[in-house]
């Protein structure tokens, strides 16, 4: 291995997460619609080329490798999972190269990269050995504590674990981040000399901080210990339980829908929106109260989405109407299309410019043309449908025979009456009609009628004369 000068980052991500209480490791659980590592390695490559970051796995090490291996980042395996020392232990090869390091916790997903960048240039400003990102956020429950050696200046003394403190320390405010760079030659140094003497049997990282600052190496300057607290403290908060997900989740979604309120999207009662942190919107764009918007879903200009719509994965272009309970996904909505209340665009919907899809229609890998409409409770799959078309009340596309799919066509200007059955394959051809009520099996020419229903039989009188029958008057 060739040896790299300046930074690395190493990402601690083998916890189990014991108390969230569920089979799923910790850094897999999703906030803002991406898992907790995801947001972390995010804000680490925008601080140091992805071939830098090295993510530290364990737990379920498959799983979080296969979750986020497309960022190319690299991986080291630590196994079993002795605490976060050992995490960094596992990590020597590696980390030799460098002379500086970050390390960040894949559970603390808020942290920005800015932050990580003023972390990383105190560290070198002030020569440290160890550098400590701290905050006082209002609850210090549950945190490392930091244990400074004076009330005035940077020096630290040790960072004591919440179920070691005593009556004095309790009263500290200030918390450790697990967020934090080291000078490469003194961590390596210390960690040999971690014990696992507490509570959990385990290496902890925080305990390096108390062994460089007792100043036994040669070059003081060198074996300094400094703290630098958040700006922001929100943005250093971890998730060890569901409860504090679902809080960092809500701090995220906000964070994103004041991102869009400040660039023209107006949303009614963003707390009540659920917004992926991908998701682009235009300006004039509403957003009513109780939205979900995920993936990475695009949306247009002077576009206006109503309640409860949840919208993943689509494309919508501008002045798009979306009435309320909407479902789309995998779908591309062209301009001026109106939609819904009530419709489901399945995978590959594609509504041409100007359509209309209303209440209660599903559509499926279908492309519907300029202007077309289909306004209520229809089933529209696999079908190729042309500009102008009307398809009307309760037609269905029979595409699925128990065991293959087929394309219904609809070419320009066709009309489909009411409540018919288009059995692909088939296809019914240019501003032709279909009279309601058909059950369509063959392919319906040009500019022709099809009529695919029985002729209606009307017998004259036969209800008075059944009821004559049984001798009743009504
Ligand atoms: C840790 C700090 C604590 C700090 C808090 C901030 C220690 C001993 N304590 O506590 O001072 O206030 O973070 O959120 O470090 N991990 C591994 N391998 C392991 C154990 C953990 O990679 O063997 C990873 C976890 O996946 C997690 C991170 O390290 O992403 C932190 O571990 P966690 O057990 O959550 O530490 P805390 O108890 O929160
Ligand atoms: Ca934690």
């Amino acid at each position: 291995m060739t040896s790299v000068h300046g930074f690395a980052i190493v990402i601690m991500a083998a916890g189990k997460g014991t108390r969230l209480k569920s089979k799923r490791a910790k850094v897999l659980h999703q906030i803002g619609g991406k898992p907790l590592l995801a947001h972390v390695i995010s804000a680490a490559i925008q601080v140091a080329p992805p071939e830098n970051v090295y993510v530290v796995v364990g737990h379920q090490a498959e799983e979080v490798r296969s979750a986020v291996q497309q960022t190319g980042v690299r991986f080291v395996l630590q196994s079993p999972q002795n605490g976060t020392g050992h995490a960094i232990m596992c990590a020597r090869e590696q980390v030799q190269q460098y002379e500086n390091i970050l390390v960040l916790s894949g559970d603390v997903p808020l942290i920005q990269p800015a932050t990580i960048a003023r972390l990383r240039d105190f560290h070198l400003a002030h020569k440290a050995a160890m550098t400590i990102l701290t905050a006082e956020p209002a609850d210090p429950a549950g945190y490392g504590r930091i244990v400074r050696k004076s009330s005035s200046g940077d020096a630290v003394k040790a960072i004591v674990e919440q179920k070691s403190l005593n009556r004095q320390q309790e009263k500290i405010k200030e918390i450790n981040s697990g967020i934090y760079a080291f000078a490469v030659k003194p961590l390596l140094a210390n960690l040999d000399r971690l014990t696992a003497n507490n509570v959990h049997g385990e290496f902890y990282l925080t305990d390096v901080a108390a062994l460089l600052s007792q100043n036994k190496d040669k070059n003081k300057d060198k074996a300094r210990v400094v703290a630098l607290k958040a700006a922001d403290p929100a943005e250093v908060l971890g998730a060890n339980t569901l409860a504090e997900l679902a809080d960092l989740d809500a701090t995220m979604r906000l964070r994103k829908a004041r991102q869009l309120m400040a660039s023209g999207v107006a949303i009614y009662r963003p707390e009540t929106c659920v917004i992926d942190s991908e998701v682009e919107i235009a300006p004039d764009t509403t957003i009513e109260p109780f939205v979900q918007i995920l993936g990475r879903t695009r949306i247009g200009a002077d576009c206006h989405i109503r309640s409860y719509s949840i919208i993943r994965d689509s494309q919508i272009a501008d002045r798009v109407q979306i009435r309320a309970g909407s479902i789309l996904d995998q779908s591309k909505v062209s301009s001026d299309v109106v939609l819904g209340p009530y419709s489901h665009l399945r995978p590959g919907a594609d509504l041409g410019e100007g359509a209309h899809v209303g209440n209660f229609v599903e559509v499926k890998k279908s492309r519907l043309g300029r202007g077309s409409k289909a306004n209520h409770l229809a089933y529209l799959g696999d079908s190729e449908i042309g500009a102008g078309v009307n398809v009307g009340a309760g037609t269905i596309t029979c595409n699925y025979d128990g065991a293959d799919k087929y394309v219904t066509v609809i070419e320009d200007g066709a009309f489909i009456g009411s409540n018919s059955t288009l059995v692909a394959p088939v296809r019914v051809g240019k501003a032709s009609y279909v009279a309601a009520g058909s059950t369509i099996t063959h392919n319906v020419p040009e500019d022709a009628l099809a009529l695919g229903r029985a002729r209606q039989a009307v017998k004259e009188g036969w209800a008075k004369e059944r009821r004559a029958r049984r001798g009743k008057t009504k």
